[in-house]
């Protein structure tokens, strides 16, 4: 019998991003983001471990204390195949979104063969992508943002004003929301989720050409998995506001603090990137419920094929 690998796991981790959608049906719109976030973290973990790996949760809701599961560190599946996997995963990208039943909320994850990801601390990053089709090493942090755009318009052939830039609504962000400003570049401002965020540079229909800006480092390491199947750029640099945070980042084996990371550093094997909408978004439609099914819109990404593959399906219940 031929010997499993990871990309006989496809339908399996969509299936646990599935139920981790349906699990938050209840509570979109509910104004509770923690009940929403816990009946995705708990399907999750009782779909993973149904499955026969042993895996272990690289990016997940944060440390053993404050988590109670699906914390960095956590063993998942029953170990039955022999097979060692990584796994991270973000079980509600948009937890606020999906209390308040706003668009473009997510269930995510990522598997790869075991040290595939970067083991990113739960702290914020700083983050730019772009699509494919760009000179090799297009992207530096230290550039400043003016001339990253100067160069986008020339080598996609575009007027600097046709540029579209997607980045987070924060105040921290002003700076980038000037500059878009003074350039005359359009814009597209997302409220939450910048996982979808750094993925639409690499999807031609959204006509994104550079996201940038600060964001959660786990998300930053889910986005680069999806990119680097859609032969993307980015480049992220994690951000540290105190010694507790650089401890705990060198302890889990982040020597170079300060060090720029490519799509390489943080996704160094192959991988299988699984999204399923729970509210209707950009990227996905949400779960609907019709009678007693539910219909899921979900997409897998992986490094097998190189290409998004979007799935429908219906569950009884
Ligand atoms: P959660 O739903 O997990 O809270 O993340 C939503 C999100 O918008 C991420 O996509 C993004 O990376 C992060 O929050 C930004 O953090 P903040 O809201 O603190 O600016």
């Amino acid at each position: 019998m031929k010997k499993k690998n990871l990309f006989d796991y496809n339908s399996k981790i969509l299936k646990v991003s599935q139920l981790a959608a349906i699990s938050v049906y209840d509570y979109i719109g509910k104004k509770d983001e923690t009940s929403a976030d816990k009946a995705a973290v708990e399907s999750m973990r009782e779909e993973l471990n149904k499955l026969d790996f042993s895996g272990t949760i690289v990016i997940g809701e944060g440390e053993r204390d404050k988590a109670p599961m699906l914390f960095i560190g956590e063993k998942v599946g029953n170990g039955n195949s022999g097979l060692k996997f990584d796994i991270a995963l973000d079980p509600l990208e948009g937890t606020k979104i999906t209390a308040n039943n706003k668009e473009n909320a997510l269930t995510v994850i990522a598997i790869g063969d075991k040290n595939s990801f970067l083991n990113a601390p739960d702290v914020y990053m700083e983050k730019i992508a772009v699509g494919p089709g760009l000179p090799k090493n297009f992207l530096d942090l230290d550039s400043p943002l003016e001339e990253t755009l100067e160069k986008l318009a020339f080598y996609k052939k575009k007027k600097i004003n046709d540029l579209v830039v997607c980045f987070l609504d924060r105040p921290r962000h002003k700076h980038i929301y000037k500059l878009i400003k003074k350039k005359k570049c359009k814009k597209l401002m997302i409220p939450d989720g910048d996982i979808f965020g750094a993925i639409s540079t690499a999807i031609k229909k959204f006509n994104i050409d550079i996201y940038v800006g600060t964001g959660g480092a786990p998300e930053g390491v889910l986005a680069a998995s999806a990119l680097k199947c859609l032969n993307g750029q980015m480049q992220c640099r994690l951000i540290f506001d105190n010694e507790k945070q650089k401890k705990r980042a060198y302890k889990m084996g982040v020597k170079n603090l300060k060090k720029k990371y490519q799509i390489k550093d943080l996704i160094k094997k192959d991988s299988i990137f699984v999204a399923t909408g729970v509210t209707n978004g950009y990227l996905l439609n949400g779960i609907k419920k019709i009678k007693n099914n539910f219909l899921t819109h979900s997409l897998i990404i992986s490094t097998k094929n190189n290409s998004i593959k979007f799935k429908k399906n219906n569950f009884k219940t």
